[in-house]
């Protein structure tokens, strides 16, 4: 099969040969021309830009990216060096194949002079995936702080709450605006004390088969007769899925938290929030304690149509008291983290303007569970 234009072709190495490296390797490689045409593509590269290698070979590379993509740097840059340039984690988002991550590099050949060879390396969703484990560390640091805190500002706060009690009763009715306020904002803390205080909950819990339809059922119901009254919860559920290994109570913690976040992102009108379920068997992840990689074939997904995370908010929103809510706590995701971590689950987001998505992936009950 010809893979290269015929023009340059001679100036190349056969690469036609089912022995030429490049057509046996699983990244996608590119070799780019003086004019930033495509003059060779593995099938990998086919398959990330899903278009065939004929076709390919008449685009150049801004028509296969938008003209802004950062990787026309890393192409400047190479040439401007004569020497390798790389990048991690750089975007390669289209409209046509949705948002994507790869670590890039652009090589330049000595011969042909001119043509850059250029390889990527796409971030899986599982790579992806196992960077937001990290932000389970900030999680746990925060176990021995809510224990000491909880202790501090649990007994005084009591206190303070008591002696605004019993001034009130001094007080004539009208004048008794300051103490309620006291008191109001007294139980607001506490209500924050005692959440802080479930990340400290270092008690294991035990796993038992987990209908999560039943889990999210709650969940939808909780939601349209309070914070969510009004709007639509849409279901698309797959009815074969098979149980969950966790805790219904805190499964369900978890997704009242999601759609709450997704209630509180909707627009004034047209507001939108859909969950589903899904099963991907296959994907797997490093959660193991002993690095071990391990199965998480049960997909939930909450989604909105809200505004959206912010770009610089986006890495940082599992991370405690990230919010940007005036009466919020930050601490709704990095409980959904932890709970969802304590399940040996992964949960991630995926943000843009108009669509928001928590995925949230946990791992199957075993049959002995099951029965
Ligand atoms: N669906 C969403 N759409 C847009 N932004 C979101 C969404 N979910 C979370 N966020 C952003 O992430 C931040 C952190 O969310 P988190 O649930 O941890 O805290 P919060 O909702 O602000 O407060 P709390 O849950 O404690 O009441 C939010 O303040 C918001 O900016
Ligand atoms: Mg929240």
């Amino acid at each position: 099969m010809v893979r290269v234009l015929p023009k340059l072709k001679a100036e190349l190495p056969d690469l036609s040969g089912t022995g030429f490296i490049a057509n046996a390797l699983p990244m996608p490689i590119l070799l780019i021309g003086p004019r930033q045409e495509v003059i060779f593509a593995n099938p990998a590269a086919e398959q990330f830009f899903d278009t065939g290698l004929v076709l390919l070979l008449k685009q150049r590379l801004p028509d296969l990216l938008p003209f802004d993509s950062p990787l026309f740097q890393l192409i400047a840059q190479a040439q401007e060096r004569n020497s390798t340039a790389a990048e991690r984690d750089v975007d390669l988002s289209t409209p046509r194949h949705g948002e994507r991550l790869a670590d890039v590099s652009v090589t330049p050949l000595p011969d042909p002079e001119g043509v850059l060879v250029l390889t990527l390396q796409e971030r899986s969703l599982a790579q992806r995936m196992d960077r937001q484990l990290m932000a389970r560390g900030a999680v746990r640091s925060m176990h021995g702080m809510a224990a000491v805190l909880a202790h501090e500002i649990k007994n005084p706060l009591a206190g303070i709450r008591g002696a605004a009690q019993l001034l009130e009763e001094a007080l004539a009715p009208s004048e008794r605006e300051m103490t309620q306020l006291i008191i109001a904002e007294s139980d607001r803390i506490r209500g924050l004390i005692d959440r802080m205080e479930s990340f400290g909950d270092t008690r294991g819990f035990t796993r038992h088969p987990v209908n999560i339809h039943e889990v999210l059922d709650r969940v939808r119901k909780v939601a349209e007769s309070g914070f969510a009254r009004g709007v639509t919860i849409q279901e698309t559920f797959d009815p074969s899925l098979p149980p969950v290994a966790g805790d219904r109570d805190q499964l369900i913690q978890v997704f009242l938290n999601l759609v709450r976040n997704a209630a509180d992102a909707l627009p004034e009108t047209a507001g939108e929030i859909i969950v589903t379920t899904g099963y991907r068997p296959g994907v797997k992840f490093g959660t193991g304690t002993g690095g071990e990689r391990v199965s998480l074939p049960l997909e939930v997904t909450v989604r909105d149509n809200g505004a959206g995370v912010p770009t610089d908010l986006l890495p940082h929103i599992f991370d405690p008291f990230v919010t940007t809510k005036p009466r919020g706590s930050g601490l709704g995701l990095a409980l959904v983290a932890k709970i969802v971590g304590d399940h040996g689950g992964v949960v991630e987001c995926d943000s843009v303007p108009g669509r928001t998505i928590f995925r949230v992936l946990l791992p199957q009950a075993r049959s002995e569970e099951t029965s």
